[in-house]
């Protein structure tokens, strides 16, 4: 299984688009896809169509290990995509992370059972450096960073960028950046506005060429696909899912990783 995460330190930056479509995408490729909602505000959740019980198991229980990793795992509509939701509950995995003294190696750890059973792993994060931020960056063998196409976008991949050397600096992360994703890049007719032009072109000079990968248009068809629980592809606009498929290709080039 391979562990990706959808990061970013700010609001507003993609994160749980990319998942959500990411996650589509993979399962609609074929491979039995898992994503997980790492986020309190629990959007990826609401947007693969789940609502959760009370007293139906979430990330909580499994970060907490009360419960066993497969109780928490739910179909959703979509052949091959799993979800391990959340809610607002999660917040309380904010003082457990921080009293086990090894908060960023629990979420890899509670994983470790999904390996033989899934082939992809992909979890949506929080917008802040919090604990559970910490112990997704800690379970990712690879980062996707999607970052806003303006010059605060662009601050925070700078910021996303440290918090995750920081933690592998110390060895409680391993996770290699797959790239960057600059999200809502904004075009008129034919030409790029002249704010998305300098600031990918700062990307580029920030983390190098290859890793900044094809954008996010700026485009309501990406809120359609999500509201309607539907494909880009299945809109219409398949061209704009080439980020996607360059994000496929990627995954598809990993090793293989061990297993925990
Ligand atoms: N291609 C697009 N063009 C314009 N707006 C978009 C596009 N894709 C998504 N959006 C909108 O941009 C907003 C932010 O997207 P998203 O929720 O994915 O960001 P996020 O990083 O997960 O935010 P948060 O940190 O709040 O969880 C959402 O309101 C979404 O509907
Ligand atoms: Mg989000």
């Amino acid at each position: 299984m391979k562990i990706l995460a959808s990061l970013s330190l700010a609001g507003g930056q993609g994160k749980t688009t990319t998942a959500t479509l990411l996650g589509k995408h993979l399962a609609a490729a074929g491979y039995t896809v898992l994503v997980i909602d790492g986020d309190p505000q629990s959007n990826l959740t609401t947007f693969l169509g789940h609502e959760v019980a009370q007293n139906e198991p979430t990330l909580l229980e499994v970060m907490k290990a009360s419960v066993e990793l497969e109780d928490a795992i739910y179909e959703t509509k979509i052949k091959n995509l799993y979800l391990i939701p959340s809610d607002d509950g999660l917040d309380n995995a904010q003082e457990y992370l921080s009293t086990t003294g090894m908060g960023a190696m629990v979420l890899r750890k509670r994983l470790s059972p999904g390996q033989g059973t899934f082939d992809i792993c992909l979890i949506d994060s929080p917008p802040q450096r919090s604990q559970i931020c910490k112990s997704i960056i800690g379970a990712a063998d690879r980062i996707v960073v999607p970052c806003e196409a303006t010059v605060k976008g662009f601050g925070s991949l700078v910021r996303t960028l440290e918090a995750v050397n920081e933690l592998k600096d110390l060895d409680a992360a391993k996770a290699e950046l797959m790239g960057v994703i600059p999200f809502r890049d904004r075009w008129v007719g034919a030409n790029q506005t002249q704010e998305s032009r300098s600031v990918i072109e700062a990307m580029r000079e920030e983390v190098g060429e290859d890793l900044v990968l094809p954008s996010i248009r700026e485009s309501e068809q990406f809120k359609k696909a999500i509201s309607q629980q539907t494909t880009l592809a299945e809109l219409g606009v398949p061209d704009l899912a080439y980020p996607f498929d360059v994000l496929v290709e990627r995954i598809e080039s990993m090793e293989a990783v061990a297993v925990a």
